[in-house]
């Protein structure tokens, strides 16, 4: 039976220790967000009274550390949507996910003249492991350039896509525009060429309900920070079959199943993938994050953030020296809005909220070529913008206190 959800108010925020007993407004939740006690507390279990080397030992606190990593993979999946636990490939973050597909998946599968469709509003991380790849290959990168509201045209991808592409990269939810990206239409044009489809789900997981299986991903790619639990744990889902046909990617311990001076044969699906200890208390962490995001469920979270959401775009809208990045219409900002201040830079604007205790993020956010390229659309040179991003704790008295600052920004800069 369905367990009874619970209410998602602003009761949230008492389970956030950082949240509750500091009066910043905590709004760089792309950056990275806060962690409620649960997590915290399963964190602070495992190390004081289950440590031990996971699959190491036969002794009880080992198997123990074992079966917790276990119910750890086996929540991720479930949480996903993938159909073995086996899928699920622990790793330190997105980034990390995403090299593992590249030199593993890519190094082997590409060859000589074959091609890698990369959005241009890819995050670095998803971006230079595949122009990496292409470059040692001698493979092709070719962009996929969103339009100027942020959207991308299934019509420009089949232009792109010929029988020499092999690999699609391409987010989910970009860091910067917020825009939920059609991937299921997508992953099925790069299949109906025989290509696989890497996706980057970082700004994605803690925000919608994701079912790789529905969307077609081969790959898929997040970081336990970005959704409530710690720093250090990230994932890679990857189909088995796939997984199955690629190299290590890294060498070491636990990742074997014999070696001798002359061969080696590697384990079996995740561990070929989990050289070295694994980080336990991280994946703790990461199963702890989960039960609490299902605790509310993805209703009531993109309920919530949407309205957030739209509170500050339908404000910036009436702010005419604000130039929102992507999409001006808030149903197309999931829980993100990147934007410049006519006249102020970027750093100076973070500064004045920093100095209001209003946390958000300025600069490229890792995406500098989306910056450049909807500065070229624009005809104007754009290196950074500043960033709002929400989470599950934030309330519309903190967007009202983001949009105060806001208003006063040229102001305080002599305008
Ligand atoms: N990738 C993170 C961000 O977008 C750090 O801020």
């Amino acid at each position: 039976m369905k367990e009874k959800l619970k209410q998602l108010d602003e009761s949230v925020r008492a389970e956030f220790p950082l949240i509750r007993e500091s009066d910043i407004a905590y709004l760089d939740n792309g950056a990275t967000t806060q962690k409620p006690e649960s997590v915290l507390r399963a964190v602070d279990e495992y190390y004081r009274r289950q440590n031990a080397n996971p699959l190491r030992g036969i002794y009880d606190l080992s198997m123990e550390a074992t079966e917790a990593c276990q119910k750890a993979r086996q929540a991720v999946a479930d949480f996903i949507g993938a159909e073995d636990a086996c899928e699920i490939i622990f790793t330190r973050n997105a980034s990390e996910s995403m090299n593992l597909a590249a030199y593993s998946y890519g190094m082997s599968a590409l060859q000589e003249g074959d091609e890698i469709i990369v959005s241009t509003a890819e995050h670095h991380s998803n971006f230079l492991p595949w122009k990496q790849a292409a470059a040692t290959k001698g493979a092709k990168v070719v962009y996929f350039d969103p339009e100027e509201d942020g959207s991308f045209d299934l019509d420009k991808l089949k232009g792109l896509i010929t029988e020499k592409t092999k690999i699609l990269a391409i987010t989910q939810i970009s860091n910067v525009l917020g825009r939920i990206n059609d991937i299921k239409s997508m992953t099925e044009l790069i299949h109906s060429v025989g290509g696989v489809a890497v996706i980057d789900g970082a700004q994605a997981v803690a925000h919608i309900r994701v079912n790789v299986r529905e969307l077609g991903a081969d790959f898929y790619a997040f970081s336990g920070h970005k959704m409530y639990a710690p720093m250090g744990i990230g994932v890679l889902y990857g189909r088995k079959e796939l997984l199955e046909k690629m190299p290590p990617f890294l060498y070491g311990g636990e990742m074997i199943e014999s070696v001798t001076k002359e061969k080696t044969v590697f384990a079996e699906l995740p561990y070929k993938f989990e050289a070295g200890t694994v980080d336990a208390g991280g994946a703790i962490g990461l199963h702890a994050a989960i039960d609490f995001i299902n605790q509310y469920g993805f209703e009531q979270i993109v309920a919530r953030e949407n309205a957030l959401t739209a509170r500050i775009v339908n404000a910036m809208k009436e702010m005419p020296y604000i130039d929102i990045l992507g999409d001006k219409k808030a149903c197309n900002h999931h829980g993100i809005v990147a934007f410049r201040v006519d006249g102020v830079h970027p750093h100076d604007v973070a500064q004045v909220f920093a100095d209001e205790g209003v946390c958000v993020r300025a600069g490229h956010h890792c995406a500098e070529p989306l910056h450049r390229y909807l500065g070229e659309l624009a005809g104007i040179r754009v290196h950074s913008s500043t960033r709002v991003s929400v989470g599950i704790y934030n309330t519309e008295a903190e967007i009202d206190r983001f949009l105060d600052v806001l208003s006063q920004i040229r102001g305080k800069m002599g305008f």
